[in-house]
């Protein structure tokens, strides 16, 4: 930059800074025409900007946070910015998220949301229901059959990666030696949900899980193609994304003033092949629909209905909408299976319990039938039970009141205030669940104790914005977890071993290197 700039531009922005990030914040905040102030606050600074918050959650664990402050405050509604304010107790999931709440998707959606609003991101009401009905005949329950053998296809040739690597039995007592740790179980599982999801959506197969690694063809709106790292690409947009988007009004100056620094570069152009991947992988599927090639999957339900008759939607929201699919249906399974199978191998007698019920339906199988799986009960409880104790998902999800404002927790919240509720906070609510530090998949075996659980256990989220591929997930989870127990035995590195993980909008994990050999 040459002086003469500097003069002029540094001048610029620190009165831009001390008029927008100090002067008007200070001033609403003592006019407070919402009557925010009554509020605990987060942090000091929490009623004049969202950077508290923005602090937290680069720390990488913002819903166990917000969860503790609750505690400390011993306050179940927090003020988080300026605007927001999150709640702690269980109560206002329903006023907040269920089916008859008047609050819509906060603003955050419109910002990481692309031209073309997704079914994930699209705020406007009218325009979600219509998205939501073309794609709930792929979604409803009866057609899971359909996907059943997309999901042992895929699980199978995980099956052919993992026998290839399995190492001799560890003697009893003792950790695996570090070449015996030829699985990194986050990185395999999560190049199967990758596989799942683009042959449920898109009827593509990929070859990761024959290759290994995660690479694929990108392609810019141009034609050109490059090689990609799919998950490398996937995860770094949600971690930039996530460090910035907490604050609306800043959130594109952020982003930009982040490029001066030469780590943030780095990471913003890893970024880049994810939206390449996603117009790749439309365009293919695309052509084949041109061409006249029938295929079952979700592709086919956002072009034609039922009867057949072309929706002939625009190409930008064909792309928004396999972008949201195949974004929001990959990381989140393979963090529920990553953390159901940790938490398994450091409970052994809860694994012997599940093998005792595996072993006992399959018979000679390699790949549990759905069928013979879905209605174990206590292999459900395990993977409520690791999705409960760490909800893939774990942060508030933001809501924004109605103009007219709207009752949460039995109080008047005012208009377009953003409000949430971490499902974490929920999840580790000792009211609803005993000794919620605890991973005890009997929890759930009680009926009883289940009906009364139910409501407040949101992994999924709950209402109409709640999440269209859960029941994809379970069926992906119970395949797996059956077919994996019943075949293999694991170790981790050593007792003193920990899962890394950040949250960014989904609590993302580090490696989990392990060594597996069969039963
Ligand atoms: C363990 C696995 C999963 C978890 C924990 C999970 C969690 C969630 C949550 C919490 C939401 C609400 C998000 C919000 O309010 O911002 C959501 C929405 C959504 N999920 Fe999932 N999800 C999982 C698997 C899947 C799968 C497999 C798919 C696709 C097949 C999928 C597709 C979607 C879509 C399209 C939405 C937006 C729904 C709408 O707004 O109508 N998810 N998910
Ligand atoms: C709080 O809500 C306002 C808009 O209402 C938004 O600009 C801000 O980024 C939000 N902050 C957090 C921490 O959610
Ligand atoms: C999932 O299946 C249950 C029945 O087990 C059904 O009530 C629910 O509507 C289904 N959810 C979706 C999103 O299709
Ligand atoms: C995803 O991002 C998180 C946070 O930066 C990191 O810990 C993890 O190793 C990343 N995973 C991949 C596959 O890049």
């Amino acid at each position: 930059m040459t002086p003469i700039i500097a003069t002029i531009t540094f001048p610029l922005i620190g009165a831009y800074l001390a008029i927008f990030w100090l002067i008007l914040p200070v001033f609403n905040y003592f006019r407070d025409p919402k009557g925010l102030r009554k509020y605990q606050k987060l942090a000091f600074f929490s009623g004049i900007s969202d950077i508290p918050y923005c602090y937290l959650s680069s720390k990488g664990f913002r819903s166990k946070g917000i969860t503790e402050a609750h505690k400390k405050a011993k306050s179940a509604i927090l003020r988080i910015g300026p605007n927001n304010l999150s709640f702690s107790d269980v109560k206002a999931i329903k006023d907040i998220y269920g089916h008859s709440t008047p609050c819509l998707k906060d603003l955050k959606y419109s910002m990481t949301g692309g031209p073309h609003p997704n079914i994930f991101d699209v705020v406007d009401k009218a325009k979600h229901s219509e998205k939501r009905k073309r794609l709930s005949a792929a979604f409803a329950i009866k057609n899971l059959v359909h996907w059943e053998f997309k999901v042992a296809d895929t699980t199978a040739r995980l099956l052919n990666a993992f026998d290839a690597r399995c190492t001799e039995p560890l003697p009893a007592g003792s950790n695996p030696m570090k070449s015996d740790l030829t699985i990194e179980f986050n990185h395999w599982i999560n190049l199967f949900t990758i596989e799942a999801i683009n042959s449920i959506a898109l009827s593509s197969t990929l070859g990761v899980l024959e290759q290994g690694d995660d690479v694929v063809t990108a392609e810019r709106m141009d034609g050109t193609k490059y090689k990609a790292h799919y998950r490398k690409a996937q995860n770094t947009s949600a971690y930039a994304a996530s460090h910035f988007v907490w604050d609306y009004q800043n959130f594109w100056l952020f982003c930009q003033l982040s490029k001066i620094m030469p780590k943030w570069r780095k990471i913003w152009r890893e970024t880049e092949p994810w939206k390449d991947v996603i117009y790749h992988q439309t365009i293919t599927r695309l052509d084949r629909y041109q061409k006249g090639e029938k295929l079952d999957d979700f592709f086919a339900s956002l072009m034609d209905s039922k009867s057949g008759a072309p929706y002939n939607l625009e190409l930008g929201e064909i792309i928004g909408d396999v972008g949201a699919f195949i974004d929001a249906g990959a990381d989140t399974t393979a963090i529920a299976l990553t953390q159901v199978l940790e938490l398994l191998i450091r409970h052994p007698n809860h694994l012997d319990t599940l093998r005792q019920e595996v072993d006992s339906v399959l018979e000679g199988e390699t790949v549990a039938p759905f069928e013979k799986v879905r209605h174990l009960p206590f292999l459900r409880s395990c993977l409520d039970e690791a999705m409960r104790i760490i909800p893939p998902t774990s942060a508030g999800l933001p809501r924004r009141t109605p103009a007219e404002g709207a009752m949460i927790l039995g109080e008047w919240i005012p208009g377009d205030t953003s409000v949430s509720m971490p499902a974490y906070t929920a999840h580790h609510d000792p009211s609803v669940f005993l000794n919620p530090e605890e991973f005890q998949p009997h929890r759930w075996m009680d009926p009883e104790a289940k009906k009364k659980m139910e409501p407040f256990f949101v992994p999924f989220s709950t209402g109409g914005r709640g999440c269209i591929g859960r029941n994809i997930s379970y069926l992906e989870q119970t395949v797996m977890l059956a077919t994996l127990v019943h075949r293999y035995e694991f170790a981790l590195p050593d007792a003193s071993w920990k899962l890394q993980r950040f949250e960014a909008f989904n609590l993302l994990m580090g490696q989990m290197p392990i060594k597996i050999w069969r039963r």
